[in-house]
């Protein structure tokens, strides 16, 4: 039987990633029923490339990583989510949700959408092996290392999990699944 999602909202987690980070937050601003989950890392990091206020000034209801057991993942439990984005996904939190870890807010929400069987939408910032990406007032060239690019393959081995690898696949997958909803699937 699908499960119905009548009140449901996207659940969008920011991590610490300047790596389409800018074009994240306008996609993730224009959609209507969202919740942002934030790790400590994008607080920082929001505030460096002076984002926070676009954030802000969405009025979009917004949980921080202030608590030892991640207690907004209570959420998960009550129906409250029908989709968990991560975008950007740093190294960092993608390697921790490929290992099982969950001891932060954003890889707390990855493993309860799963044990919730919520599908999971991931753009993990690593995914080619040479990225050019802005940092705070210009541009640098990085080159991730194979344990990133292999982590970031193998999130989207995860159960009910679409791994996608820049910013058009991450906003089609966004919006095929809004398509999908408005179908009623599950
Ligand atoms: C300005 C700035 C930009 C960063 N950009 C990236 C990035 O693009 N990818 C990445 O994996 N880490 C990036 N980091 C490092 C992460 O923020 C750091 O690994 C942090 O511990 C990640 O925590 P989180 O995964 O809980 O958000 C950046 C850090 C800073 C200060």
């Amino acid at each position: 039987m699908p499960r119905r999602y009548e009140k449901a909202r996207f659940a969008w987690a920011l991590t610490g990633s300047g790596h389409d980070l800018e074009e994240c937050l306008e996609f993730l601003v224009e959609l209507n029923d969202v919740d942002v989950f934030l790790s400590k890392a994008v607080e920082e990091v929001l505030v460096m490339y002076k984002y926070i206020d676009r954030l802000r000034n969405a009025q979009i209801r917004m949980f921080h990583d202030s608590t030892a057991s991640a207690v907004p993942v209570g959420q998960f439990y009550e129906g409250n989510y029908h989709t968990l984005v991560i975008a950007p996904a740093t190294s960092n939190t993608v390697a921790k949700c490929v290992a099982g870890i969950s001891d932060t807010l954003v890889t707390n929400v990855f493993a309860q959408a799963g044990k919730c069987q919520i599908p999971i939408i991931v753009y993990a910032c690593d995914t080619e092996p040479v990225v050019i990406t802005p940092a705070p007032g210009k541009m640098v060239t990085v080159y991730p290392r194979e344990i990133d690019l292999e982590c970031a393959r193998k999130i989207g081995e995860f159960e009910n999990t679409t791994s996608t690898t820049d910013i058009k696949e991450l906003q089609h997958a966004v919006l095929q699944r809004m398509e999908c909803l408005s179908e009623s699937c599950s």
